[in-house]
This record gives C-alpha cells, sequence and structure tokens, in this order.
C-alpha cells in the first residue's frame, strides 16, 4: 500500500515509461507517479482520486505541473489531522524544500498561489492570530440582515437585466456577478462595482494574459479605499480593518481585502454555479424543490459535499519529519489539502448517492486554525441568490443537454463554463431604489443567519448529530472530527438553529 515517496524534487531520475509504454506522456510522471495536472487529471478528477486511493492509500503521492512531487491527502481522517495540526503541517510556503533548493522555480505556474505572502492564509502562529483576529472581527461587526438584503436586491436587479429575454446564460450572467456585488457593498465600495472589476478577478484566478495588469487594476482600487478610510472612516469593513486594535499597515489592510474579495469572488461563483446546475439536472433537487421538501440551503449543503468550491488547497508544508496516512512525510515536503477526494472518502461516504441532509462535516471550508472564516458569508450569497432567482423565474430549465455542460481549471478549483437557461419571458420588477443600509451592525447580537440547518455537533460544541449512515465525525483515530466553526462563538448554532426551526 505505502509506496515511499522516492522522487526527490526536480529531479527526474524515476523510472520515465519507455515511448510505447501507453501510459508514456499521459497522466503518468518521473518515478511512476500520477500527474495531477494534464487533459487526464482534468477530464476525470474522481477516477484519479480512485486510482491514487487504491495504490497508495489515504496519502498519495502525486506530481504537480512541471513535475514537481507533493503529497495529495485523500482521506477524511487525515485532512482533519493535517489541518488541525499546524506544529507538524504549516501553512507556510517558504518551508518548501523544492524552493529552498531551486528545484522549484519561483515563475512555476503555480507560484501565484504559493508564493508566501504576508497575510493570514501563510501566517502561523502568534502572527496569524493577530491577523487573522483583525479579519474576523471584522466580519463579526458585519450585519448579516443588511447583507441579506443587499443580496436580495443585487440578486433581482441581475435577473432584471435578463428577464424580458427568456434566456440567460447564468454562469456568466447570474454567477459570477453576485459575489462581486455583495463583496463590493461590504468591503465599502459599492461604486466600484462593474464589469472590469469582475473580468479583473476572473483573469485573476484563471491566470490569463491580463492576470497581471487585472491585479493592478484591483490593488489601485483596494490601495486608494484604504487611503480614503484613513482619512474618513465608514461603517464597512474596510474600515473596521484599518481601525482594528492589531494596528494593521495600509499594506496588511489592503492585501487582506484582496484575499477576501478574490477568495469571494472565486468560490462563491462556483458554489451558485454549481448549486443551480444541480438545481437544473438532478431529479432528486427538481422533484423535491417542487414538492417543497428540499430547501435552497439543503441543495448548496449538499453541493459543498459534492462539487467543493475549491476541490483542494496548495497546501501544507511538513515542519518536521512525520507520518501520515502510513506515508513517511519528509520535512519541507509539499502537501495538499484534498477536499473532494476527503468529501468522498469511502471511508465517510461508502455510497455516494445517499443525500447527505443535515451533515456538515464535508470539508468544503476545510478545518484548524486557517477554516475559512468567511463561510457563513458564502453560504449566504448563495442560498438567498438562488432563492431570489428561483423566486423570479420558477419554471427555469436548462436550455441545452446536460452533457453539453464543460468545465475548466484546475486540481484547486474546478468551474462550469457555461450555464446556458431557458424560462418564459417575464417583465422586470421594480427593485426598491431607497438606498440600502451600511452593512454595520446596529443590533447587539447579529449572529449570521446561516439558513442550512445546522448539523448539531458531538464533542464540546454540541449534541451527537442523528444517525447517519456516513458518520465522518466517528472517523477512527479522529474522535470528534467534525470541523469546528471557528469564526463564531459557540453559542451561534443555538441561535442558528432556533432561527432555522423558526423560520
Ligand atoms: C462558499 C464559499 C467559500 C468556500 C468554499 C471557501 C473555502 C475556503 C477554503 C477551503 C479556505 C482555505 C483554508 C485552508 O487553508 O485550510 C479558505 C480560506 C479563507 N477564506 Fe474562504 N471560502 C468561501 C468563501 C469565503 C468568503 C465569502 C470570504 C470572505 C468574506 C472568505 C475568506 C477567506 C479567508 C480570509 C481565508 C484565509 C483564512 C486563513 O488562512 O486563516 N471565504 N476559504
Amino acid at each position: 500500500m505505502t509506496t515511499p515517496f522516492q522522487h526527490e524534487p526536480g529531479s527526474a531520475t524515476g523510472p520515465v515509461p519507455p515511448p510505447q509504454c501507453p501510459a508514456h506522456g499521459m497522466g503518468i510522471g518521473p518515478g511512476g507517479l500520477r500527474r495531477l495536472y494534464g487533459p487526464e487529471a482534468e477530464a476525470d478528477p474522481a477516477g484519479l482520486y480512485a486510482k491514487l486511493r487504491a495504490e497508495h492509500g489515504t496519502v498519495a503521492p502525486v506530481l504537480l505541473h512541471e513535475d514537481v512531487p507533493a503529497w495529495l491527502v485523500l482521506g477524511h481522517s487525515e485532512n482533519l489531522h493535517m489541518t488541525r495540526t499546524p506544529s507538524q503541517f504549516s501553512r507556510d510556503s517558504r518551508r518548501w524544500r523544492g524552493l529552498q533548493d531551486g528545484s522549484v522555480s519561483p515563475d512555476h505556474p503555480l507560484a501565484p498561489l504559493f508564493t508566501w505572502q504576508p497575510v493570514c492564509s501563510f501566517a502561523e502562529g502568534a502572527t496569524h492570530e493577530r491577523l487573522r483576529g483583525a479579519v474576523t472581527d471584522s466580519m463579526a461587526r458585519i450585519d448579516t440582515r443588511g447583507v441579506r438584503r443587499h443580496i436580495n436586491r443585487y440578486s433581482n436587479r441581475l435577473v432584471n437585466d435578463f428577464c424580458g429575454e427568456g434566456r440567460a446564460e447564468l454562469v456568466g450572467q447570474f454567477a459570477e456577478r453576485l459575489p462581486m456585488m455583495v463583496m463590493c457593498a461590504i468591503i465599502g465600495m459599492p461604486e466600484e462595482y462593474n464589469d472590469r472589476l469582475v473580468q479583473a478577478a476572473r483573469d485573476m484566478t484563471r491566470g490569463s494574459e491580463t492576470a497581471v495588469a487585472s491585479n493592478a487594476y484591483v490593488v489601485g482600487a483596494l490601495d486608494r479605499l484604504v487611503r480614503r478610510r484613513r482619512e474618513a472612516p465608514a461603517e464597512d469593513f474596510a474600515t473596521w480593518l484599518v481601525e482594528h486594535p492589531a494596528a494593521l499597515t495600509d499594506k496588511e489592510v489592503s492585501e487582506h481585502l484582496r484575499v477576501v474579495l478574490i477568495v469571494a469572488y472565486e468560490t462563491t461563483t462556483n458554489l451558485i454555479a454549481n448549486v443551480l446546475r444541480m438545481v437544473l439536472t438532478d431529479p432528486r433537487f427538481r422533484a423535491r424543490l417542487s414538492g417543497g421538501h428540499m430547501t435552497v440551503p439543503e441543495a448548496v449543503e449538499q453541493t459543498l459535499w459534492d462539487e467543493p468550491p475549491f476541490t483542494s488547497v496548495l497546501g501544507r508544508w511538513a515542519v518536521g519529519d512525520t507520518e501520515l496516512g502510513g506515508q513517511q512525510i519528509k520535512a519541507g515536503d509539499a502537501l495538499i489539502v484534498g477536499i473532494a477526494p476527503a468529501n468522498t472518502d469511502p471511508a465517510v461516504r461508502p455510497d455516494l448517492s445517499v443525500s447527505m441532509e443535515g451533515n456538515r462535516a464535508h470539508m468544503a471550508f476545510s478545518s484548524g486554525p486557517h477554516e475559512c472564516p468567511g463561510q457563513d458569508i458564502g453560504r449566504a450569497i448563495a442560498d438567498v441568490g438562488v432563492d431570489a432567482l428561483l423566486m423570479r423565474l420558477p419554471d427555469l430549465e436548462l436550455a441545452v443537454s446536460e452533457d453539453k455542460l464543460s468545465w475548466a481549471g484546475n486540481f484547486m478549483s474546478r468551474h462550469l463554463e457555461e450555464l446556458p437557461a431557458g424560462f418564459a419571458p417575464t417583465p422586470q420588477q421594480e427593485v426598491d431604489a431607497e438606498p440600502l443600509p451600511a452593512v454595520a451592525r446596529t443590533r447587539a447580537h447579529a449572529d449570521w443567519e446561516v439558513s442550512s440547518p445546522a448539523a448539531p455537533r458531538r464533542g464540546p460544541e454540541a449534541a451527537p448529530a442523528a444517525p447517519r449512515t456516513a458518520e465522518p465525525y466517528a472517523t477512527p483515530g479522529e474522535g470528534l472530527a467534525i470541523p469546528a466553526q471557528r469564526s463564531g462563538p459557540a453559542k451561534i448554532w443555538h441561535t442558528v438553529v432556533r432561527w432555522w426551526n423558526g423560520h
């Protein structure tokens, strides 16, 4: 089962398949290791995970672009262990042996993702606490009801742009636009929302030729915002970061705004597109939605299991020699948080067709100290946005056959390219013109209204969930394995459950 990680970074000393071998030039590279990139990997990621599991178990040696070696963590329990043990598996990419010995070049195609930056995503320990604390404290000041009103109003504005046509391309005309509109309002620059900003975010996340210019455009807008807020504070996320007691520099504030804007855009766009695809194609959702049993938040949660917006995250770097899933990991090795493989790990989901309703133990938001702090905002944008769209266009149907849909991307994020839909043309609806309230919270207790029914949690956080076929939290060796919600106080779950039940 265990295959030692023999292929040294940057070397091509492993057995290369001979030209007559069918594996030559395909998904297998030096050392006989499977590539996580290229047409074969991108065409059938689930098939690739199955082969890797069969060959190596829960942690597999793989090759990244330019045949740089890394470990892909496939097991649910192993991913939890890795993300929750920063003393062994650090987020600081400067530990990568390949970077230190020059075998991973600074202009590697994935460099924008792994090049260390002074932001919370790459920080550990006290520095991480300081930076992340500023982000989560500022998020806690957001008025959740106000934001849900923004999301609803923006969704209706977007629908007004195409409702008279009887058809729409829902990725470009809805899924990509809504998160950017909402995030601009939250951050404090609603006037900056335009097609150019959406285009810039798309460029940056797709690494297109204009990515550098697009990055400069976004950074320019954020730097200006930070300068304005130093002089004239307002009730918005940028101001709260500027004024936070952690005393972030202007550059630190601007860099964190960039991380928030781009992560939120990429993930929430993917989530909305994937939820819409499921709603339009999956008979379970169609039947249950029209029968009134399945809510949009439940469709969102099932999508977070089956098609997580980030399929993997690069990554973690081993602090010292250690063992994971039976593999010997060397200090400085790179590891990939395998979100999609963890969510389909047969140990926690022996039957993928079984609904995961009420179970939030997926890895879509990762776990441990770096667990996504914006998850409730992402969920709210998808829940309210998809709900508003379906309310306006209840007869929405896919306009092409399902097999015509195509995906693009890489092992970290796959996105639906287009989602053409048809419906009976309907008149525009008046969208309330009165200015929306600022996003600042005014009430004493404004917990996020997570509309998805939260699975009660085991362990210190809550009580056991109802018995299920898959019990990820009962994974051997991990004990209490349900990812904890880091961004809010424990009482949020009680509020959430009460709100959900009474709504
Ligand atoms: C459905 C939507 C979203 C998904 C699936 C998602 C997923 C993730 C994942 C997998 C990570 C990496 C954690 C790790 O390194 O282990 C992450 C980090 C992060 N996300 Fe999200 N995210 C979403 C929405 C958002 C939104 C809306 C925001 C901001 C409002 C946000 C802000 C962040 C930040 C700041 C980090 C870095 C946290 C840290 O390193 O401490 N995310 N997210």
